[in-house]
Parts: C-alpha cells; sequence; structure tokens
C-alpha cells in the first residue's frame, strides 16, 4: 500500500497575548508529542500552524495596550513563535494570516462559494454603538448570560459555561468599547447555511465518528446536531481582517471575513507556503484520500473544528479531506485555580524559558504527565519540584548516570561481551524489545501519559535492576563476567530510553544519543535491532541531563503567583 501521509494541525493561536502553559498542555504538545512519533516511525508527515491575526481578540488588545492591531500582531506573533521554537514544537510551516498568500486563499473561497451560491447574503439589525461609530459583533458586546447568567458573557461566546452565543441572545448588551448600550441599524451580510449541511454532517459525525472521536468532541458536535443547524454570518463590518473583495459599493462599512471563516482556511495558506518554500505539491497533503487530517485544538474551538469548516470544505467542492480526528483536553488549572489570562493568572512561556534555561524537558515531563486529556488537571510549583527531582533526577537521570560512569570505570568506555544471562537479564532484555511497540500502541489511540509512563517504566526497571545487583560491590571487576553482563544489559536500557525519549523530551533524548555515540534508529526499525548497542562500541563522554529544582526555584515562582492574587 502506498505511504499514507499525514496532515496534522494545531489550533492558530491568536496573536493577541503570550502563550501559556494551558496552551501547551491543551494543544502543542500532544500534537507535537505525536507528529514527533510519526516521524520517527518515518510518516510522511507535516505539522502546521501559524498566528491567528485577525478578529476582534486583536483589536481589543489593541485598545488595551493604546497601539494598532498591526502592531500587536507583529509583537506577539514573533513572542509565540518564539516561545515555540525554543519550546521545541517543531512545525514544518508556522506562518501568519496577514501574509499575502491566506489573504488570496481565504477570499478565493470566499468568491467561489458566493459564485456557485453556496453562501448568500441578507440585510437585518444588529447591534450599534453611535458613541464609537461601529458595529458589535462577537466580544464587542457583553451582557448576561441566557445559560448561567454570567453578567459578563461576550457576543460570541459565554466564557463562563462555554455556551457559543450570539449578540441578540445576550440580556442587557452593552458595548466593550463605550460601555453604553447598542442601538439596532441594518447593514448587510454573506451567511453560510449550515441546516442545508445537516444531514451531511449527521451521516459524517453521528456515524462514522461516534466510536473513534473523543468523547467531548463528539458529545459537543452532536448536541450542535441536535439543536439543528442554522445560517451563520461569515462576514463582520470592520476594519480589521481579510478584506471582503469586491465591496460592494453599495456598502458603506467595511466588510470582513469573519475570523472563523478564514483561520481554518490558514491551515491551508500554511501548508502553501510550506510546499512553495519546498518547492513540492501540496495537495496530497490537503487532497488525497489516503492523507489523514488530524488537529488539534482547544475545547472551545470544537464546533469551528467539526461543523463550520467541514461544511465549507463541503461547499467548496474542491476534492478536500474532512478531519479524520480532532483531539481537544480539558482545561489545566494553576495552583487549583483556572488560568485567566486577564487576571494573569498563568505560566507564561516566555517566562518559564527565562527563568529555567535548558528545562524544556522539564516542563514537557510535567506537562504530559498532567495532561487534561479525560479531565480538567491541574498544575502545581509543588508538583513540578517533585516530579522533576524524584522522577526525571532520581530515576531517569540517575539511572543513565549511574550506568555510564560504571562502564567507564570498569570497561574504559566499552560495551562488553556479555556472560551467561540470568532469567532476569533475559526478562529485561525482552521488556526493552516489546517497549516500542507499547508506547506505539499508546500513542497512535492518544495516550499520551500513558505513553510516557511506559517510556519511564524502563528506566524504573534499570534503577531497580542496579540497586539489586550492586555491581560496585563485585570482586576483580576487570575480569568479572557477571559485572559485565550486567553493565551490558544496563546499556541497552539506556540505549532505548535514548531512542524513545524523543517524542515527550527531544532534548534529553539528543544528548542521550551523543553520550552514547549514537544514531537515532527509525522506530520501525528499533522493533528488530537484536542489540542497540554492539559489544565493542566506544560510548562518548557523559552529559548532565537534568538539574535540580531548588526550593528557591519554587518559592520565586509562587511569590510571583501571590504578587497577583494580591492585585
Ligand atoms: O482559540 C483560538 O486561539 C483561535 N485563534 C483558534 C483558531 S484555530 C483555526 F481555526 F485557525
Ligand atoms: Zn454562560
Amino acid at each position: 500500500m502506498k505511504n499514507k501521509k499525514y496532515t496534522v494541525t494545531a489550533a492558530l493561536p491568536y496573536a493577541n497575548g503570550p502563550i501559556h502553559i494551558g496552551h501547551l498542555a491543551g494543544v502543542y504538545l500532544p500534537a507535537d508529542v505525536f507528529v514527533r512519533y510519526l516521524r520517527r516511525k518515518n510518516k510522511d508527515v507535516i505539522f502546521i500552524c501559524g498566528s491567528d491575526e485577525h478578529g476582534v481578540p486583536i483589536t481589543i488588545q489593541a485598545k488595551k495596550e493604546n497601539t494598532t492591531p498591526k502592531k500587536i500582531v507583529n509583537k506577539y506573533h514573533s513572542m509565540i513563535k518564539n516561545c515555540f521554537t525554543n519550546f521545541g514544537i517543531h512545525f514544518d510551516n508556522y506562518s501568519r494570516t496577514s501574509t499575502e498568500i491566506h489573504h488570496k486563499i481565504s477570499t478565493s473561497f470566499f468568491n467561489k462559494l458566493w459564485k456557485k451560491g453556496k453562501i448568500f447574503s441578507k440585510t437585518s439589525e444588529q447591534y450599534y454603538d453611535n458613541k464609537a461609530r461601529q458595529f458589535l459583533p462577537d466580544r464587542y458586546i457583553f451582557g448576561r448570560c441566557p445559560h448561567c447568567q454570567n453578567k459578563e458573557a461576550y457576543g460570541d461566546q459565554c466564557e463562563n459555561c462555554g455556551t457559543s452565543l450570539s449578540p441578540e441572545e445576550l440580556i442587557g448588551a452593552r458595548s466593550t468599547i463605550s460601555g453604553s448600550y447598542p442601538i439596532l441599524k441594518k447593514t448587510k451580510h454573506w451567511y453560510l447555511p449550515l441546516n442545508e449541511y445537516q444531514n451531511f454532517l449527521e451521516k459524517w459525525i453521528l456515524t462514522h465518528h461516534k466510536k473513534d472521536w473523543k468523547i467531548n468532541v463528539y458529545g459537543q458536535a452532536k448536541s450542535w446536531l441536535n439543536k439543528g443547524l442554522q445560517p451563520r454570518a461569515i462576514t463582520r463590518d470592520l476594519n480589521w481582517g481579510v478584506p471582503v473583495i469586491p465591496t460592494p459599493p453599495s456598502e458603506k462599512e467595511k466588510k470582513v471575513l469573519y475570523v472563523w471563516f478564514e483561520a481554518p482556511i490558514g491551515y491551508i495558506s500554511s501548508t502553501i507556503e510550506w510546499a512553495k518554500r519546498k518547492k513540492i505539491d501540496w495537495k496530497p497533503y490537503w487532497k488525497d484520500k489516503n492523507t489523514k487530517l488530524i488537529q488539534f485544538i482547544g475545547k472551545d474551538n470544537i464546533v469551528f473544528h467539526c461543523i463550520i469548516f467541514p461544511v465549507i470544505l463541503k461547499a467548496y467542492n474542491g476534492g478536500y479531506i474532512l478531519p479524520d480526528q480532532v483531539r481537544a483536553n480539558e482545561f489545566l488549572n494553576l495552583e487549583n485555580e483556572k488560568i485567566s489570562t486577564s487576571r494573569n493568572w498563568a505560566v507564561w512561556v516566555h517566562e518559564y524559558l527565562e527563568d529555567f534555561p535548558n528545562q524544556q524537558d522539564t516542563l514537557r515531563y510535567i506537562l504530559i504527565s498532567n495532561m487534561p486529556d479525560k479531565k480538567d488537571n491541574n498544575f502545581n510549583w509543588k508538583d513540578f519540584q517533585r516530579k522533576n527531582n524524584n522522577e526525571l533526577v532520581s530515576i531517569l537521570g540517575n539511572f543513565v548516570n549511574r550506568s555510564i560512569t560504571l562502564i567507564q570505570k570498569y570497561n574504559n568506555g566499552i560495551i562488553p561481551n556479555p556472560g551467561i544471562l540470568s532469567i532476569k537479564d533475559k526478562e529485561i532484555l525482552k521488556k526493552i524489545k516489546k517497549t516500542p511497540e507499547n508506547i506505539s500502541d499508546l500513542i497512535e489511540s492518544y495516550r499520551f501519559r500513558e505513553a510516557l509512563i511506559c517510556f519511564m517504566d524502563l528506566a524504573r526497571i534499570g534503577n531497580k535492576y542496579l540497586t539489586k545487583e550492586e555491581p560496585w560491590k563485585m570482586k576483580d571487576p576487570q575480569t568479572n563476567k557477571r559485572l559485565k553482563t550486567i553493565l551490558y544489559v544496563s546499556l541497552q536500557i539506556v540505549g532505548m530510553l535514548a531512542q524513545l525519549a524523543e517524542p515527550f523530551l527531544p532534548k534529553t533524548s539528543k544528548k542521550l544519543l551523543e553520550m552514547l555515540r549514537l544514531k537515532s534508529y527509525f522506530w520501525n526499525q528499533i522493533e528488530n535491532v537484536e542489540e542497540i548497542l554492539c559489544p565493542g562500541h566506544l560510548l562518548g563522554k557523559s552529559i548532565l541531563l537534568f538539574n535540580k529544582i531548588t526550593n528557591e526555584n519554587v518559592k520565586k515562582q509562587l511569590q510571583k503567583l501571590e504578587k497577583i492574587k494580591k492585585i
């Protein structure tokens, strides 16, 4: 069979602020682990993302910072991009929606849909701020949520109960710009008739994805379908966004595409940008039936990826594939409180990288082991310290360090020939051989936390083995055959750890491979390799893998949070 392609996308973050650990644990880290794994399996995979630079979140932030939307997106786009790079989230392409190519592609989608009669226009009355002299879509309007009574729900969503709203559902709606009560004013907009796709979506989601989509994703999509789909406006009266071209001359206000119409098309334009750079054809990644499209998103993005984007693709009728998987996690809390950008209650990735340079893998480890995949989970600094010191340092780091030191001391850093293998030795060698398959199965079913546990179990086994065998107590170390066997077995574990660490702890994996003077295998090959490190192989120098997190480190972080609480 033809080697299947994978197009993996991660939600385009709004370029209206920096990213925090909630973003990493919810979207980018699971996606990165998954893609790194596919790369290690030698799959044809692309990992696509970029900054979402339009929509009301950007213009509101510009107002807050007393600057222009353009300056805001430039500032945060580079900040976010650097964070991803420095943290080790490795996209094949990280684009932005202000690019010419994105404007061109998203406009061509709109224009074709309009020409083919797949969208319609309608004039209706919408909220308008007379003071600010502008319409008030989405987050420009707030009021009481009809579902949970939260007084500050936005015109597109209530952040308290997560319900998607439209401005007219808000009770006592007011303008976020001036605080005044809006008037109603007529305006023309273009609509995507989602209702016409009800059957198609039901068949696709309710029949085909009932079993293989996560319950949170499937459940939300189903609940939208159960309510019955309504046409949805795909343009806005704003002057920030992708302009609707040609703007009908009769329209006084500037129209732009609704951000949730064009941002998902950003996955396609980012792929095209990548393909142009690589001088290859992008279409197989979006139009080949054998290609799997896998989308990692935040849980507040579910409807857009499961309902709206598929309808856009279907209506466009350009041979695009639909997502095979849409993965969304629950939320990560910080010190048992909801992460909040507005309250500054977050661990910002750029600040983490400043405070803990070279400790990216520690945060990756903690966030994977606390990943909120089934329910909300919590990050706290004490747990961060405990897991780093008791697991990464004391188990993984310690085992590797002991093994390398011993072999350097007793066998000049050369892998020895083993003697007769004990039952335990054989058991361990069998376990080593089985681990890649076990981890593969877990990652392929998106069980990243368990996959990490499976990886660490190998280090645990190694640690226990050395502690039990006590090779350092053996007599005549230079000639002792049992000692050589123990060294051989231990190093096979270290070798496998070096290979398998990559999706979870890429920097550590690199250090390990360097220490062992080992090349990185594709995972399909490791399953067939009899010995990861052959007798006679000379190891390199020992490198420190993990540093301890001190009480001082933790105190500093907790004090930072305390200060925020007092504000
Ligand atoms: O929620 C967000 O941060 C959005 N900017 C995600 C967009 S995903 C995609 F459609 F572009
Ligand atoms: Zn609500």
